[in-house]
């Protein structure tokens, strides 16, 4: 069964970011490693990224076209944008929101989700393993 994984903004530069926030995994590594996950769990992980809202929302349509299930960091969009939020609401399969940091334990503006809501749950805070959960998460629903 194939996965959509999708990852917002500035997720592509992973590496240049506050490590002590998200670790030093540049997001190739990130990506083999939830494409090595998913496998662990009979599942196949089409991994992408993009900075663009446009791009996502296309992404999101087409998973909700093809009734594909989807994991999805939507980084900084995850606070604002209602048009992915709206996407996002038209999905047909299950949609595990997740983070790598932990939004409720930063600044405020990240305390709030417009994905959240349309999301079966989030999985926030344990870094490339918020991932790996996730994945096993959807395994779970995708069998019951
Ligand atoms: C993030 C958390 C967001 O608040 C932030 O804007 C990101 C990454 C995370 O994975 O922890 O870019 O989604």
């Amino acid at each position: 069964m194939k996965i959509l994984v999708l990852n917002g903004p500035n997720l592509g530069r992973l590496d240049l970011r506050d490590s002590s926030i998200y670790g030093s995994m540049r997001f190739p590594q990130l990506q083999e490693f939830i494409e090595n996950s998913a496998q662990e769990f009979g599942l196949s992980a089409d991994v992408r990224q993009s900075d663009s809202e446009a791009q996502i929302i296309s992404w999101l349509h087409e998973a909700a076209d093809s009734h594909t299930p989807v994991i999805f960091n939507p980084a900084a969009f995850t606070h604002y944008s209602y048009a992915i939020g709206d996407a996002t609401a038209m999905l047909k399969a299950p949609l595990i929101e997740v983070h790598l940091s932990n939004p409720l334990a930063r600044e405020e503006f990240r305390h709030t989700s417009v994905i959240s809501g349309h999301a079966v749950g989030t999985i926030a805070g344990f870094g490339p393993d918020s991932y790996r959960l996730a994945l096993e998460a959807m395994r779970t629903l995708l069998r019951a």
